[in-house]
């Protein structure tokens, strides 16, 4: 304790770190979690020039810290780009975005199979801030430029579609985007950047929610805007600044943890997600499993080209007759929880219905069971939805081996 220091009542000694003993420079494997709201500059001057360095270094807690800029920093490594920006949801990042590159007058591109919040976002308060919205076909490819006018500033792809699970053909509406003067916004979460590089696709600006696969444990709340473009950069952060957009370091921090275990996860899931799948198919209530990676999956050539893998996230629809009846099955389930998101250690499932959820198209196939895959042993979750399935009245098709096979599950449960 200096001199000085001796005379300060306590309380302010409590506040006040002690002079000459600075923090020593701790090198640890993890990076450190950083906390600040006030961010500290040796003299005035500097605070009057603070944002100047608003964009890549540090003025305010609200607006990076080094946790979140070291995150931003291993996001853009794993995507090739070079600017990423995190907020509170992926939810958030699709809506900036929005807000940021749309003024009355405009006119954006939907895909008719995006997330379901963002179309509430555009049909509500878009719509309602003067910007006109289209939802078109997932599969349209090229002849988006059909949709395409003067005032087309933005499309919105996202490959797979939300549920349904359509594939895109990204390098051609890009291509025919860019052409006319628009942005692509990507919401890229299902492949992550292990599985495609959007960004050499053509998208301009690229979402990952990280409350998905890069947390990875179903306990953090993030999304990222990756980009190439110096330009748009700015004008998002810009925009985080109005909005008072930031993220929480202790956050940041999970989902640096997360990317350390984040390939071996997702391979792990999208192994387990490819068999499971395919046993699904062989189930006689099933009507159809909708999972990219499968050969006959419509838009399979596509991913192919695109994408160097899958995740664990798939749905499957039952058999006409059992229409009606997946909330039984869901019900059924021991070891998949029932709820919103995906992208965890643990299974879990939800009922999706787009029915009344699309304009462009139509979705005529009823509800879906949508699966996310998790580490679990593939035995066990197979063994589980199969017991699910029992639950219905067998059908005459059904197969006698097939009763056979469920009698010898560990979870298997007398037909209901
Ligand atoms: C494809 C897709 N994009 C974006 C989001 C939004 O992410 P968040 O839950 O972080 O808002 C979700 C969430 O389920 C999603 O499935």
């Amino acid at each position: 304790m200096t001199r000085a220091q001796k005379f300060l009542a306590p309380a302010t000694r409590a506040l006040h770190p002690p002079a000459g003993k600075p923090q020593p420079l701790f090198n640890g494997l993890a990076t450190p979690t950083v906390r600040a709201s006030t961010v500290v500059f040796p003299d005035a001057a500097s605070f009057d020039a603070r944002y100047a360095s608003f964009y890549d270094g540090y003025t305010y807690g609200l607006f990076g810290t080094p946790t979140s800029r070291a995150l931003e920093d291993q996001l853009c490594a794993m995507s090739g780009a070079s600017h990423s920006l995190l907020v509170p949801s992926g939810q958030a990042a699709l809506s900036l975005v929005l807000m940021t590159f749309l003024k009355p007058g405009d006119h954006v591109l939907i895909t008719d199979s995006c997330y379901g919040p963002i179309r509430a976002f555009a049909t509500g308060w878009l719509a309602s801030w003067g910007v006109s919205v289209t939802f078109y076909d997932p599969l349209i490819s090229a002849s988006i430029g059909d949709l395409m006018t003067s005032v087309t500033k933005l499309v919105l792809v996202e490959s797979p579609g939300s549920n349904t699970m359509e594939i895109q053909d990204l390098p051609a509406i890009t291509e025919v985007a860019h052409a006319n003067g628009a942005l692509v916004l990507g919401d890229m979460t299902w492949a992550t950047p292990l599985h495609c590089d959007a960004l050499e696709l053509g998208v301009d600006l690229v979402v990952d929610a990280l409350s998905k696969y890069a947390s990875g444990h179903g306990d953090v709340l993030m999304g990222a805007i990756t980009t190439r473009s110096d330009d748009l950069y700015r004008r998002l952060k810009d925009m985080t600044r109005l909005l008072g957009l930031g993220v929480s370091p202790d956050d940041c921090s999970l989902v640096l943890r997360g990317l350390q275990t984040m390939p071996l996860r997702v391979e792990r899931s999208s192994q387990s997600a490819l068999t499971i799948a395919h046993h699904m198919r062989a189930r006689p209530k099933i009507e159809a499993v909708l999972h990219p990676a499968m050969p006959d999956f419509p838009g399979h050539d596509i991913w192919k080209r695109d994408f160097t893998g899958a995740s664990g996230v798939f749905s499957v629809l039952l058999k006409p007759q059992y229409k009606g009846r997946e909330n039984e099955v869901i019900d059924a389930l021991k070891l998949f929880a029932i709820g919103a998101s995906w992208g965890s250690a643990r299974s879990v499932v939800a009922p999706q219905d787009p029915t009344n959820g699309r304009t462009a198209t139509r979705w005529t196939r009823g509800k879906i069971i949508r699966l996310s895959i998790g580490l679990e042993s593939v035995q066990d979750l197979m063994a589980d939805l199969d017991q699910a399935l029992d639950h219905l009245p067998k059908a005459r098709a059904d197969s006698i081996s097939e009763h056979a096979r469920h009698a010898t599950s560990p979870l298997s449960r007398p037909a209901a």
